[in-house]
């Protein structure tokens, strides 16, 4: 089978290499890829994801059997669309179902349609509105941007003075981040944050091993929010069996059958961004693709095929599945996977370009694998676009192994960089998952 893997980072690069693992795939392509993919099969590196006709008709030529679409502008595109009208099997919703992720407005209303847990909210539209809504406001207040905006579209105000403040630069000389109008004010929760991915048919769902990521750049949760600088799996500290059972039942339950009930067929990764308050589990976000660098901490420990799970999801006859008879089935290892991310220097203030970058084949031990951001591979040395250059994700028997390696790995890289190349990482992964358990 030839399998098309949509986008660029870490993410994506992590999906290839496990979907290359599958017997049943014979042809890997990248639609543009970057330098890992490049090593495990084709790059189609002139076409980007959300450059629709062409990756229809590219697949069309090429007999691509199954497309994994990894970014969420893709999806919010339509790309899922145009390649079902097709007739190509994908992995990964349509423009309607990715709406949970690219509106921020319509997944509050869509959760409040169908009782999923979520943080209390109003959505408004102008100045006029968000200073009315702000003046009863009583406690923090988080402003979320309605569309897509990469991370930088949520605030987090510890008042409705400096929720006031945001929004009066939003609605003022500055723009929505996203460049739309909407604007959601949300109830400030506090708790552990956990990323719970699932992948679904629309009727049946296997749940993923859990993960926590780490958005800010610093040490100690400080510093300004990027993409991710890091990640674990299993979650011990903050799940157990009760609270996955409630997950289960109190959010992807009411979620799955909200989609189907709003006529939305979804077919790919729907993940959750939980955050876990007194009041139980309630979602902060939706996305409608799979996490990063939470991929690249999950996969290594998924011991199933990833390509026989997503082509049954991308084309089961739902109307007439069995859900007993046939559930999605997905196993995990008991080991632990802690990701690292290297950046280039000054991420996320600035995102410059890193050249002359080393394979890290040297340096990698069985247990680690390293998974390449946006990247192009020139003969035996890579040029990084810059951001997030590289995740180390190392397997370990426990945690604290596995954070050993990884930082080991990230330590025996800045070795055989070229003398003036930087790249930096946060030291604290997985740290607090450590600590918890001593
Ligand atoms: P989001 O893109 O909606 O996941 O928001 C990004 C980050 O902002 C989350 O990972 C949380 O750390 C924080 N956040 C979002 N919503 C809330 C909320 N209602 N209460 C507290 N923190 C939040
Ligand atoms: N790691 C968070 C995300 O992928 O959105």
């Amino acid at each position: 089978m030839k399998v098309l893997v949509v986008g660029s980072g870490g993410r994506e690069h992590a999906l290839a290499w496990k979907l290359a693992q599958s017997p049943s795939v014979s042809g890997l392509f990248a639609a543009p890829g970057n330098a890992g993919t490049a090593r495990l099969g084709e790059n189609w590196s002139d076409l980007t994801p959300t450059a629709t006709p062409k990756i229809v008709a590219k697949s069309r030529e090429c007999g691509i059997d199954l497309v994994v679409i990894g970014p969420e502008a893709a999806l919010a595109a339509g790309l899922a669309d145009a390649l079902r009208e097709a007739g190509i099997a994908v992995f990964g919703p349509g423009r309607a179902g990715a709406k949970l992720e690219s509106s921020k407005a319509f997944a509050k209303q869509f959760m409040r349609n169908h009782g999923v847990p979520t943080a209390k909210f109003r959505v408004v539209h102008d100045k006029k509105q968000a200073q009315r809504a702000l003046g009863d406001w009583e406690g923090g207040v988080v402003i979320k941007a309605d569309g897509l905006a990469a991370g930088k579209g949520v605030v987090v105000c510890a008042s409705a003075d400096e929720g006031r403040e945001i929004l009066d630069g939003w609605y003022g000389r500055q723009k929505v981040p996203g460049g739309g109008t909407s604007v959601v004010l949300e109830e400030l929760l506090e708790g552990p944050e956990v990323s719970v991915m699932t992948v679904t048919d629309g009727v049946r769902c296997a749940e993923l091993a859990t993960a926590c990521d780490y958005k800010r750049a610093c040490d100690g949760d400080t510093g300004p929010n990027t993409g991710g600088m890091g990640a674990y799996s299993p979650t011990p500290d903050v799940m157990n069996d009760t609270l996955a059972a409630r997950i289960r039942e109190e959010i992807l339950a009411p979620t799955l059958r909200g989609l189907r009930a709003d006529g939305i067929d979804y077919r790919g990764c729907l993940y959750a961004g939980l955050m876990v308050t007194a009041r139980g589990p309630m979602v902060l976000e939706f996305n409608a693709r799979f996490g990063d660098p939470e991929t690249q901490v999950v996969l290594p420990r998924m011991k199933s095929d990833l390509f026989e799970l997503l082509y049954e999801i991308a084309t089961s006859e739902v109307a007439a599945v069995d859900v007993e008879a046939r559930p999605l089935q997905v196993g995990f290892s008991q080991q632990a996977c802690v990701g690292v991310v290297l950046a280039s220097d000054g991420y996320p203030v600035r995102s410059l370009p890193v050249a002359n970058l080393p394979l890290p084949d040297p340096i990698l031990k069985e247990s680690v694998t390293a998974f390449w951001g946006g990247s192009t591979l020139h003969g035996d040395v890579v040029e990084a676009s810059g951001g997030r250059v590289l995740t180390m994700s190392a397997i370990g028997d426990g945690h604290e192994q596995a954070r050993e390696r990884a930082y080991a790995a990230c330590a025996a890289y800045g070795r055989i960089l070229p003398s003036g190349t930087k790249l930096c990482c946060r030291s604290d992964i997985a740290l607090r998952v450590v600590r918890a358990r001593h």
